[in-house]
């Protein structure tokens, strides 16, 4: 078994696309082994994204990341990074596949209602970032 981390990002839970994110991991068989809500700080997301702190979009990012609370989740499934990856979909929403949560939700590249973890050494600290091993079931 194999976790990943996710986020619905403050996009998505403004336009109330939580339940809609969680029923479709639970629908792929993916496991919840975590979740909550919070509301980041400008210094935690910037934290968070430090990987992205040269890109020009960092300020931006960082500030829509930390201007509603998100719902973070750490999911369990065989293959969970890549099959979280394959239902969100492509970064850029007009790259998405139909049929995919960024192509049928996102409205803009960075305003793109989930982020998920791209390999495994990105979920390990991802998900340390946010939960404790106890918070973990
Ligand atoms: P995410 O998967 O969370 O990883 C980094 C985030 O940066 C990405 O989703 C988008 O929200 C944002 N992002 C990536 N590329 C761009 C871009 N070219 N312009 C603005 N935001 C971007």
């Amino acid at each position: 078994m194999e976790r990943t981390l996710s986020i619905i990002k403050p996009d998505g839970v403004r336009r109330a696309l939580v339940g809609e994110v969680i029923k479709r991991f639970e629908q792929a068989g993916i496991r919840i082994a975590a979740m909550k809500m919070l509301h980041l700080s400008r210094e935690q997301a910037k934290a968070f994204y430090a990987v992205h702190r040269e890109r020009p979009f960092y300020d931006s990012l960082t500030e829509f990341m930390s201007s509603g609370p998100i719902v973070v989740m750490v999911l369990e499934a065989d293959g969970a990074i890549q099959k979280n990856r394959d239902l969100m979909g492509a970064t850029n929403f007009k790259d998405a596949a139909p049929g995919t949560i960024r192509h049928d939700f996102a409205t803009d590249i960075e305003q793109n209602v989930v982020h998920g973890s791209d390999a495994p050494a990105t979920a390990l600290t991802e998900i340390a970032f946010f939960f404790s091993a106890l918070e973990m079931v």
